[in-house]
């Protein structure tokens, strides 16, 4: 089976983790501040906080951003759940925007109809690896004074031609889960360039401890261990490399997949450059989408719906009242399925995903 995720560790991890276990630190220590200020050069300059996971980073930087009770931060309608959990567990309400057919994106244009005097943040996502127009976002926020925090959870090494590398400026977070483009198992990084969020999101990771059992704010224990920290300096290592990888493959299905029943994603240009986290297919049915996961894996080819409910439509959503009517993101949720497009895929392999993804045909034609 080729499979869409593949950790990639290797020697370098392993001499990496030899090291802090045998250091005696195995806590938040000298590697993760190594982690960090290895992102932060990469990044530009920016402040960057490691941090457990990408939820608890999104939770950390929206609290730094002052969102709480009563507030409302606009999201996407189509992402993964860790994106509106921390707005929920924080007493706020998701308010959701629906997104662009194309793009699977948040669709800009909605946004400012969604803006109340509630309004806390816009928190748009990455999807994918593709960047949303952040320049648009950013200039509807700072019309109203509302802040901005990219979920970059799948995005490290995407870029954007007016806003550059993503989490380069402004406040975004990043996931290091174990599919993720650079994996540490679990982890997660804040990066900013607003000092006084840096500062509250360094006191929120730890407790809000300001010295040794003198806490300024309640906090939570959200640090990165040291184990973690040392194989995600490694893996950052490899980030160029990963990245190209999986772009290459990304033009090569462009260029190979003819299938009139199946559009693909958009393509990498000199105003956007995914990072393909994922190469997302769109079908005309869910029927259609079904028959084709069950022919690719039939063909050795893992497939998969990121996501088959919209966020806006989950029944904890419902639940809680927030759920709204995105037909877009309900529409996407359907007919969306990823193939395998990681780096390590071989020539034979993406050869093999291409042939299969053009071979197939929609039942009833
Ligand atoms: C878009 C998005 N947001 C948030 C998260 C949450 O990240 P984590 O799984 O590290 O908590 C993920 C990752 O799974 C994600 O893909």
């Amino acid at each position: 089976m080729i499979g869409i995720s593949k950790l990639m560790i290797g020697a370098g991890e392993e001499e990496a983790i030899l090291r802090v276990v045998r250091s005696g630190q195995l806590a938040m220590g000298a590697e993760t501040h190594d982690v960090e200020l290895a992102f932060a050069k990469r990044l530009g300059g920016v402040e960057c906080i490691a941090v457990s996971n990408g939820t608890v980073a999104i939770t950390l930087a929206l609290a730094a951003m002052g969102v709480g009770p009563g507030d409302e931060v606009i999201t996407t309608s189509f992402s993964f759940i860790g994106t509106i959990e921390p707005i929920i567990q924080l007493g706020a309400t998701p308010i959701f925007a629906d997104v662009d057919l194309a793009s699977a994106n948040m669709d800009i244009a909605g946004i400012e109809s969604l803006i109340t005097s509630r309004t806390k943040a816009i928190l748009p996502v990455h999807l994918y690896g593709r960047p949303v127009d952040l320049a648009a976002i950013r200039d509807v926020a700072s019309r109203y004074n509302i802040a901005v925090l990219e979920d970059a959870c799948q995005a490290i090494g995407a870029s954007d031609a007016n806003t550059g590398e993503v989490g380069s400026s402004g406040t975004a977070v990043f996931s290091f889960y174990g599919s993720k483009n650079i994996a540490c198992g679990e982890g997660g990084l804040v990066a900013t360039d607003d000092p006084s969020i840096a500062e509250r999101v360094r006191l929120l990771r730890s407790h809000g401890s300001i010295e040794t059992y003198r806490h300024k704010m309640v906090g939570y224990n959200a640090r990165m261990t040291d184990l973690q920290a040392a194989i995600l300096r490694v893996q950052l290592d490899s980030l160029d490399d990963v990245t190209a990888g999986r772009r290459s493959n990304a033009a090569f299905y462009h260029d190979t997949i003819h299938n009139d029943a199946i559009t693909l994603p958009v393509r990498n240009d000199e105003t956007s450059a995914s990072c393909f986290h994922q190469f997302t297919l769109r079908l005309a049915s869910q029927a259609d989408r079904d028959d084709l996961q069950a022919w690719a894996l039939a063909h050795e080819v893992e497939a998969r719906a990121y996501y088959p409910y919209a966020l806006s439509s989950h029944p904890v959503v419902e639940d809680l009242g927030m759920s709204a009517r995105c037909e877009n993101a309900e529409a996407l949720s359907n007919v969306v399925l990823s193939i395998p497009v990681r780096e390590s895929l071989s020539d034979d392999e993406r050869s093999h995903v291409a042939d299969v993804v053009s071979s197939w045909e929609p039942q009833g034609s």
